[in-house]
């Protein structure tokens, strides 16, 4: 970096985040990526399913169990002149929450889809969320090597059900065993699927957009349709548009085999030409800090305890949103305005977490945390106040009643729950009445990973009773009287002391509204 200005080395950087439905292939694409970008074969999150093996940070049990992404993690490296910094989400729905957040840390999304699935659920989410938040889209439509569905109707289903535009920056030529390659609209050339050894060549287009008559595929049958289809699209479907591509209103289409590879390179390529730098980053009173801003700044989206057991470590990840992260910097957390030195960082690149020197806006630095950030922390360095714009917050909708089963190991019960909370992904209440400890979810899973994650790292075996679904609604404290209580309408406090009530449904809500008219109740806090 030394010879790098720092305009340079945030021009380098690419951030993203990759999404999909569970099973459309998000793993295995990551892993190809990473074997691009010279990235041993078991770095990251990365699981060698096949060998038995699993990557070094693959580290909840609970993934290997139940074969899910649970947990979000970063990955970093280079190629083709950039530094490419993927972000890992968790796919399932029940982490969705952990998911948003980390989309709020990225420039660019790649939305992986199974051909033969084509627009599932969770896609259907996660692509509002980016959407939402205006970055470019990238599609990569997964698994040309099986049967699937028609190219057309897949292109067709993303424009109509997502409501964005697609450009197919390539065209599959055939499927299946029928596979033969993908004609390739954007390098003007066709690629070749070669099974036997996994090769790929690449012919050059002609002037008409074609393949010389001596390459054998050009007698087929399927090549010759696809030229058909190649035609209508450039007459009757959407043109490229970078600009729109930037800006989150046009996504570009690929067709590949992450399994065997095919095509991932071609998109690689491509995305990493029309990805985006880092851009500026909206504060909580609305102006922007641009990346190249001398001062340092970021925001903390993730929390993770426990990443290696061995070291019971904890671990907030920053999105450096303007200038460079220097090793032992002094910064100011906003929130308490606490002055802490950066001395103990780490990045994610190659195999192993190494201690991590700089770093610039775009970039992804973990720092091990003692117990001073939370999940949506801005830090800074200089003397300019800064605090970036909230993060997302779901309001839990499913409860239980937690207890230590052994009543002798409340030391460690309690702990595992401070740390765990910290976390983000369940929330915890007391009740005011019994002073019980009740969790709040998004998703079943979440209590599922906490009962485990509460025995494994902490040695603490809960009882969890289920309550339910709940609409949990803040009120004022100043309007708060014990006495409006009842079974219908659970008093509870949540982790900083605020009081809200847990109602049974939305008929008890009305009916307390009635009840209480003067009183404002609030989804959120
Ligand atoms: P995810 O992270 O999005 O959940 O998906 P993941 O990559 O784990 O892939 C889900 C399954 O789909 C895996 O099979 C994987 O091998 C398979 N897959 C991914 N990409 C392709 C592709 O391009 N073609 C084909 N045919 N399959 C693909 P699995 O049986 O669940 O696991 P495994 O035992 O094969 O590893």
């Amino acid at each position: 970096m030394k010879s790098e200005s720092l305009a340079e080395a945030v021009n380098k950087r690419r951030t993203f985040a990759i999404i999909s439905h569970p099973d459309a292939g998000k793993t295995t694409i990551t892993e190809q990526l990473l074997l691009f970008g010279g990235v041993v074969r078991k770095a990251g999150t990365v699981k060698a399913k096949k060998s038995g093996s699993f990557a070094k940070s693959d580290w909840m049990e609970i993934e290997k169990k139940r074969g899910i992404s649970v947990t979000s993690s970063v990955m970093q490296f280079d190629y083709a002149g950039k530094r490419v910094n993927i972000l890992d989400t968790p796919g399932h729905e029940d982490f969705s929450e952990d998911t948003y957040r980390t989309l709020m840390a990225v420039d660019a999304a790649v939305m992986v889809i199974d051909s033969a699935k084509g627009i599932e659920p969770q896609t259907k989410k996660l692509f509002q969320v980016c959407k939402m938040r205006g970055i470019p889209i990238f599609t990569f439509i997964n698994k040309l090597d099986r049967d699937g569905r028609e190219p057309l109707d897949l292109v067709t289903e993303l424009e109509e059900v997502l409501g964005i535009a697609a450009y197919p920056m390539n065209w599959p030529i055939g499927m299946g065993k029928g596979l033969k390659g993908i004609y390739d609209l954007f390098n003007h050339r066709v690629e070749l699927y070669r099974r036997e050894d996994q090769a790929e060549s690449l012919i050059a287009l002609n002037d008409q957009g074609e393949i010389s008559d001596a390459e054998p595929l050009a007698e087929e049958s399927i090549y010759q349709q696809v030229l058909d289809e190649v035609r209508l699209l450039h007459d009757a479907g959407n043109q490229f548009d970078a600009a729109k591509i930037a800006q989150g209103k046009l996504t570009p289409v690929f067709f590949g085999s992450a399994l065997t590879n095919f095509g991932v390179k071609t998109f690689l390529d491509a995305f990493l030409q029309f990805a985006p730098a880092p851009a500026a980053h909206t504060l909580a009173d609305g102006q922007k800090i641009e990346p190249v801003a001398t001062d340092f700044s970021g925001f903390i989206f993730k929390i993770q305890a426990n990443m290696n057991p061995n070291h019971r470590d904890r671990i907030a990840f920053v999105r450096i949103c303007s200038g460079e992260f220097k090793r032992g910097m002094d910064v100011t957390l906003t929130r308490n305005l606490k002055k802490l030195r950066l001395s103990n960082s780490t990045q994610f690149m190659a195999e192993t977490r190494e201690t991590l020197e700089t770093a610039v806006a775009g970039d992804i630095i973990g720092l091990y945390d003692t117990g001073n950030f939370q999940i949506g922390d801005t830090i800074f360095s200089g003397k300019n106040k800064i605090q970036f714009a909230k993060l997302p917050q779901f309001t839990p909708e499913i409860f239980v009643k937690v207890t230590a089963k052994n009543v002798m190991k409340q030391k460690s019960f309690h702990k595992g729950i401070a740390q765990l909370v910290q976390e983000g992904a369940v929330q915890l209440y007391q009740s005011y009445s019994t002073g019980e400890y009740i969790l709040g979810a998004v998703g079943q899973l979440q209590f599922e990973v906490f009962q485990f994650r509460m025995l494994n790292e902490y040695h603490s075996e809960v009882i969890m009773t289920p309550m339910g679904k709940k609409i949990a609604r803040w009120i004022e404290p100043e309007q708060l009287d014990e006495k409006m209580s009842s079974s219908r309408n659970l008093l509870v406090k949540d982790r900083q002391g605020n009081p809200l009530f847990l109602f049974e449904n939305a008929f008890s809500e009305r009916w307390f509204k009635d009840k209480y008219p003067q009183v404002k109740l609030t989804a959120k806090l």
